[in-house]
């Protein structure tokens, strides 16, 4: 008796570029390898695959302050990232990055049909801004006294003294965590992915089978509350992809992030003829997809990637499956 070979695509949350493997990350890597091992051995074509996550501000300002440009820290923490994965036997079928020719071709492709079909917009919107290194502050990247206990040295959103929650603004002498200058407020046009154009796509979605009991309640949930336009632009000085016909801004890091599940998968493809790249992420064909993620990126791999792919993917089709595996590392 002989079950048929499926053919499957997994992957694993993409670490970033901006720090070491910490036991956390293994939880999820070994899970995932003992996973993707039985259905090898089950008979199955099954591929894994996995990638840094390059982009964003905090890795470019990280390799400003090694005193090295971003291309230069992604490689050695690639390099890193690989030994330590090999060293615990995780066995990649293929490892990269997203800073990669694949991922950029990969995300305007994506982009540019999110657009054409309508679900892009722009907003102008006021964002905090270091004057002294021109430059705009993500919440983390701002620091002041609590506005409730008035402990020094808090982060712009929530106080590890009393526990209260906060906006930034809210925070007493606030300063910028790069260049301790007390943060301006600043206008800029942003590019928004408007994800409640997907809700009726979502909520079919979610009632296909593809997901976890526990998943289908928390999207439940988000739905129930509504699904806002997502921020998907930033402005230089940014280390990432430029947005086609957006000189000066940038795609937002978790907008190409999940692209580079594909993009890994592309370079494996492009060296291994017998696979198929777009068998894997079109409608309509008998492949099936995992990705293996954390619980804290569940609104990532489960609203925006679907909504993103919905024109020229397959998750939209109730054959999608997206399993995540929850673990509380990080
Ligand atoms: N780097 C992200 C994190 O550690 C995970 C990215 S997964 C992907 O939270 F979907 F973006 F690829
Ligand atoms: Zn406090």
């Amino acid at each position: 008796m002989s079950a048929k070979q499926r053919k499957m695509l997994v992957t694993s949350a993409l670490p970033y570029a901006n720090g070491s493997i910490h036991i956390g990350h293994m939880v999820e890597y070994i899970q995932t390898d003992i996973w993707v091992r039985f259905q090898k051995m089950q008979g199955h074509r099954v591929h894994y695959v996995c990638a840094d996550d390059a982009h964003g501000t905090p890795i470019m300002l990280h390799a400003e302050k090694m005193g090295v440009t971003p291309e230069v820290l992604i490689e050695q923490m690639s390099q890193e990232h690989q030994k330590d994965f090999a060293d615990f036997n995780i066995a990649f079928d293929n490892y990269y990055s997203t800073h990669s020719a694949e991922n950029r071709v990969l995300a305007h492709d994506i982009y540019l049909k999110n657009q054409q079909a309508g679900h892009i917009t722009t907003r102008t919107i006021s964002q905090a801004f270091d004057p002294e290194k021109q430059m705009f502050l993500p919440d983390r990247f701002i620091k002041g006294q609590c506005p409730k206990c008035k402990t020094e040295d808090q982060y712009g959103d929530n106080c590890e003294a009393c526990g209260a929650t906060y906006a930034p603004t809210d925070l007493l002498n606030p300063c910028s965590v790069v260049s301790g200058a007390t943060p301006t407020k600043k206008e800029s046009l942003h590019y928004f992915f408007q994800l409640g154009h997907f809700s009726d796509m979502l909520e079919k979605w979610i009632h296909s089978g593809a997901l976890q009991k526990e998943v289908q309640h928390k999207l439940k949930e988000w739905l129930t509350e509504g699904l806002q336009d997502w921020d998907i632009s930033r402005d230089a000085p940014y280390f990432g992809f430029e947005i086609p016909d957006a000189p000066g801004k940038y795609f937002y890091v978790w907008l190409d992030a999940p692209v580079g599940y594909m993009a890994s998968f592309k370079q494996l493809c492009d060296r291994s003829p017998e696979i198929n790249f777009d068998n894997y992420w079109q409608a309509g064909s008998d492949t099936e997809l995992y990705h293996f993620i954390g619980k804290d990126i569940v609104y990532f791999h489960t609203l925006f990637w679907p909504a993103m792919l919905t024109d020229r993917c397959r998750l939209s089709k109730t054959n999608g499956r997206i399993c995540t595996w929850f673990f509380d590392g990080q």
